[in-house]
C-alpha cells in the first residue's frame, strides 16, 4: 500500500484487480482477534450463518488495516491530544475508498456491501475509535438521500460531494430532543421558492469539517413524529452557525458540535421527499451495525493489547496467562469479542439481502455497545498499571468505547426497539 504522500490505491480498485487470487479457503489467523476462516466468494450467507468471511472481505480488512498501520497508528496519540483529526488524511481516506465505503459506484462511492463496510470500519476501529467514527459519520448522512432523493439530488449532493472528498453532518438530535427525535422542533417554512429554517441542533459528529449538513426539520403546525421532512443545507450558507467541539471523554479525534439555523435559506429543491421521521429511523436500520462494528473494532483491538501483555507479563513464577482469574477475563473477552462479530456480520447481509433488518441492527447495536465497554475494561484491568495510564493503548480504547451505548441510539432506546420487534409477529396472535 502506497504511503499517504503518494496518494494510496482505491480499495474497490484493489479489490477488483487482486480478487481472483482469494480462491480456496485460508484461516487469517487463530484467534478470535481477527477474521477467522476465509471461504470463496460463492458461500451462502445463509449456510455461513456470519462466521465467515469472503475472500473479497479479506482483503478490504487487509487494506483498512494496513491503511491505519501506514497513515494512522503513529499519530493517534498527537491526535487525541490535539482533538482533532487531520483533514488531509480524511481526503487520503476518501480516495482510498475507506468513506463512503456502502455508497454505490454509480453515485462516487466503493459501492462495498455493507458487510465489508462494517469489516473495515471494525478495522479501523481497532486501530481508532474516533476515526471509525469520522468516516461512517459520512456514510450514515448521506444515506437518507439515498433513501429518499431524487436523481438531481443524488447527483448534487452525493456524488459531486464525493468527488470533492467533502463530508456531511447527519443532524437528528437537539438540546431537547435526544432519543425521541419526535420532539425535535427546528423548524422549516416556505418563503417563495426558498425554504427557511431556524433551530439548533446538537451532539453533531463531523459538523465542524463538514460542508453538507443533512437536517431534520419540522413543518409548521405539527408535533410528534408526523410533520418532520429533510432538507440539505450546504454549512457556508448564510444563517448557519457551527459550535466549538465538545469537550468529550473520549474519542477526542472526532468532531463533535452544535449547530445553529437562523434564517437559513436554501431552495425548495432542497428538500428530500416523504415522512422524515420515516428517512430517519431507516437511515439507523442501516447506520446500527456500522456502529456495532466499531465496537468490535475496540473488542478487536483490546484482545491485541491484553493477549500478547498477558503471555509475556509474570508475576508469582509465572505468565499472568496462566492464573486462573486472568483466563476468565480472557475468555470473557474472547467469548464477548466473537459474539459481537456475529451480530454484526449477521446484521450487515441482512442489509445486503434486502431482508428486514430493524431488529437484528438494534440487537447488534446493543450488544456491541455493551461488549465494547466490558471487553476495554477487561484489557484495563490485565494491563493493571499500564492498562490505566495514557501512554498505552487501552486507556483510550476504553474511553473511547463508553460513547457506544449513548450514540446511535442509547442501549435503552435498542432495549425498546428490540422488545417493539420481538413483540411485533406476536400482537395479534389468539391464545
Ligand atoms: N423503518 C421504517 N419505518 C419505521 C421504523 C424503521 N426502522 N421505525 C419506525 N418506523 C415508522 C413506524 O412504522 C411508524 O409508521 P406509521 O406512523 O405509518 O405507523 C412511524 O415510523 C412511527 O413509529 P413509532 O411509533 O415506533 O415511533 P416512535 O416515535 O415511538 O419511535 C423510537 C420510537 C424507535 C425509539 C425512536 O424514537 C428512535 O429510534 N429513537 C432513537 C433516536 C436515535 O437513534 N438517535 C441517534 C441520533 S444519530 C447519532 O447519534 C449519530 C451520530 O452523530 C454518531
Amino acid at each position: 500500500m502506497p504511503s499517504a504522500a503518494s496518494g494510496p490505491e482505491p480499495v474497490g480498485d484493489v479489490l477488483k484487480a487482486v480478487s481472483v487470487e482469494m480462491s480456496g479457503p485460508r484461516i487469517i489467523t487463530a484467534n478470535d482477534g481477527r477474521w477467522g476462516q476465509v471461504v470463496s466468494e460463492e458461500f451462502s450467507y445463509a449456510q455461513a450463518a456470519g462466521s465467515f468471511i469472503t475472500g473479497t472481505e479479506a482483503l478490504v480488512a487487509d487494506a483498512a488495516r494496513t491503511f491505519c498501520n501506514e497513515n494512522m497508528a503513529p499519530q493517534i496519540r498527537a491526535w487525541e491530544q490535539a482533538k482533532a483529526f487531520p483533514v488531509d488524511l480524511l481526503r487520503v481516506a476518501s480516495q482510498s475508498g475507506l468513506i463512503n465505503m456502502a455508497i454505490p459506484e454509480a453515485y462516487g462511492g466503493p459501492g462495498l456491501s455493507v458487510r465489508a463496510a462494517c469489516i473495515a470500519t471494525a478495522e479501523i476501529a481497532a486501530c481508532c475509535a474516533a476515526a471509525a467514527t469520522t468516516f461512517a459519520a459520512n456514510d450514515l448522512a448521506l444515506k437518507p438521500i439515498l433513501l429518499a432523493g431524487t436523481e438531481a439530488q443524488k447527483d448534487e449532493f452525493v456524488r459531486a460531494l464525493i468527488a470533492r472528498q467533502g463530508l456531511a453532518s447527519f443532524c437528528l438530535t437537539e438540546p431537547d430532543a435526544g432519543s425521541n427525535p419526535a420532539e425535535l422542533r427546528t423548524s422549516v417554512r416556505e418563503d417563495g421558492s426558498d425554504l427557511v429554517i431556524n433551530g439548533a441542533k446538537q451532539w453533531i459528529t463531523n459538523s465542524g469539517i463538514a460542508e453538507l449538513l443533512v437536517v431534520f426539520v419540522r413543518e409548521p403546525g405539527t408535533q410528534g413524529n408526523k410533520g418532520i421532512r429533510c432538507v440539505l443545507i450546504p454549512t457556508k450558507t448564510s444563517g448557519v452557525s457551527i459550535g466549538k467541539p465538545e469537550a468529550k471523554m473520549g474519542q477526542h479525534a472526532s468532531y463533535t458540535g452544535a449547530i445553529t439555523f437562523t434564517d437559513v435559506r436554501v431552495p425548495k429543491s432542497n428538500l428530500l421527499d416523504g415522512d422524515g421521521f420515516k428517512i430517519a429511523m431507516r437511515t439507523l436500520d442501516y447506520s446500527r451495525p456500522v456502529t456495532a462494528a466499531i465496537g468490535l473494532g475496540i473488542c478487536m483491538g483490546s484482545l491485541e493489547d491484553a493477549l500478547p501483555y498477558a503471555l509475556t507479563r509474570v508475576q508469582g513464577g509465572k505468565p499472568i496467562a496462566e492464573h486462573q482469574l486472568i483466563q476468565r477475563r480472557i475468555a470473557i473477552m474472547s467469548s464477548l469479542t466473537l459474539e459481537t462479530r456475529l451480530l454484526v456480520l449477521q446484521s450487515a447481509s441482512l442489509l445486503d439481502l434486502g431482508q428486514p433488518s430493524t431488529h437484528t441492527a438494534s440487537v447488534a447495536k446493543y450488544r456491541a455497545s455493551t461488549n465494547a465497554v466490558e471487553v476495554a475494561d477487561h484489557a484495563v484491568q490485565i494491563l493493571g498499571g499500564y492498562g490505566y495510564s495514557g501512554e498505552y493503548g487501552p486507556e483510550k480504547r476504553y474511553r473511547d468505547a463508553r460513547v457506544l451505548p449513548i450514540y446511535e441510539g442509547t442501549t435503552e432506546i435498542q432495549e425498546l426497539v428490540i422488545a417493539r420487534e420481538a413483540l411485533r409477529p406476536y400482537r395479534n396472535t389468539q391464545i
